[in-house]
């Protein structure tokens, strides 16, 4: 146990408590964008269904690095959308299909992993042509409007010239089908945005969205405000000393500028501070979950030393030799 662990601490409660504070969604600038690009995609297609006409869809490219927020974005944006069906149980129409890129990928495998999201796993071996055939049959068979994949980089990382280009070429035809055009929405690392520029017609059929890192200058007082609401919906009082701007910055560099980690950063030093039993959320709560995520010693640790801008906060059980350059 912690030094500064209470004894008296009820697990059960605090647990509650973080498990709200993870069910929480924050909105953001991206998030408004995607949705903005998401809605006119989604309106524009029923509006060309109602019309009669098939033209080809469109879709959207999301990047940006592990932990800035994208799955969170799309499991809020599907979920929570007012007019869109998901897959469900026993009802055949589905607006969207969402799933994440099986590893390995290949053309096969992601074709498997369609059909086994739209509720039609195949259980004998077939070729990734009839596969996808398949797929398409299953998309306009339960009127899918969109499909999502998830960790797209690893759709074509590792690939030969012509599995890459194999995977390029079905994601066009399944935008430009004759019967029925599916947009296609891709989510992933960095690497992601050279690769669909690979095909200038795949490229031109897709809306960029970057979730770019944050900084103090773009979004420190989004995340001075947001460490405000989570303290305050786990009832703690956040010390005045960590709305500072010296500590935010502090903050946003040990979360390596990502929103998404800089939320899980606030939610571990609130869970330091309920179980030490405080009613503060204190700069001491964010040493603690630094040291808690990291494994390092204090002076590794931004929330400890003056050296903080030079540590890399991603590496674990750092030592000073793999902690970033002095
Ligand atoms: N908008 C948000 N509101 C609340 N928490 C978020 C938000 N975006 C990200 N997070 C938190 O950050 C974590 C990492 O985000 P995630 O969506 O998995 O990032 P990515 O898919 O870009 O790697 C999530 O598990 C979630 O806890
Ligand atoms: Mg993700």
């Amino acid at each position: 146990m912690n030094s500064t662990e209470n004894p008296a601490v009820d697990f059960a409660a605090v647990s509650r408590i973080i498990s709200d504070l993870e069910a929480r969604f924050v909105s953001h600038d991206r998030f408004h964008d995607l949705r903005m690009q998401f809605d006119r995609l989604l309106y524009r297609r029923r509006a060309d269904i109602e019309a009669g006409y098939q033209s080809d869809s469109y879709g959207i490219v999301v990047t940006g690095n592990a932990g800035s927020g994208k799955s969170t974005a799309f499991l809020r944006l599907f979920g929570h959308h007012p007019d869109l069906m998901q897959l469900q149980e026993r009802v055949v129409e589905a607006h969207v299909v969402s799933l994440q890129v099986p590893s390995p990928a290949t053309l096969k495998s992601v074709g498997m992993s369609c059909l086994h999201a739209l509720g039609y796993p195949l259980s004998r071996d077939r070729t990734a042509m009839i596969v996808w055939q398949l797929v398409q049959h299953h998309l306009q068979a339960r009127r899918v409007l969109f499909i999502h994949l998830d960790e797209a980089q690893d759709l074509f990382v590792r690939r030969g010239g012509n599995e890459m280009q194999a995977v390029i070429n079905t994601l066009k035809s399944v935008m430009q089908n004759s019967s029925w055009p599916v947009g296609v929405i891709l989510s992933g690392t960095e690497e992601l945005k050279e690769l669909v520029n690979v095909d200038k017609q795949l490229s031109r059929r897709l809306y960029p969205i970057e979730f770019q890192q944050i900084s103090w200058t773009s979004h420190g007082r989004d995340v001075r405000d947001i460490l405000k609401g989570y303290s305050a919906a786990a009832g703690l009082q956040p010390a005045g000393q960590i709305c500072e701007p010296t500590f935010v910055r502090r903050l946003i560099h040990s979360a390596s500028h990502e929103l998404g980690l800089v939320i899980k950063l606030i939610i571990g030093a609130i869970e330091e501070a309920l179980f030490r039993g405080g009613k503060d959320l204190d700069w001491l709560d964010f040493r603690l979950a630094f040291q808690r995520k990291s494994g390092c010693v204090d002076g590794l640790n931004p929330f400890v030393t003056d050296n903080w801008k030079a540590i890399d906060p991603l590496v674990l059980l750092p030592t000073e030799k793999l902690a970033g350059p002095a």
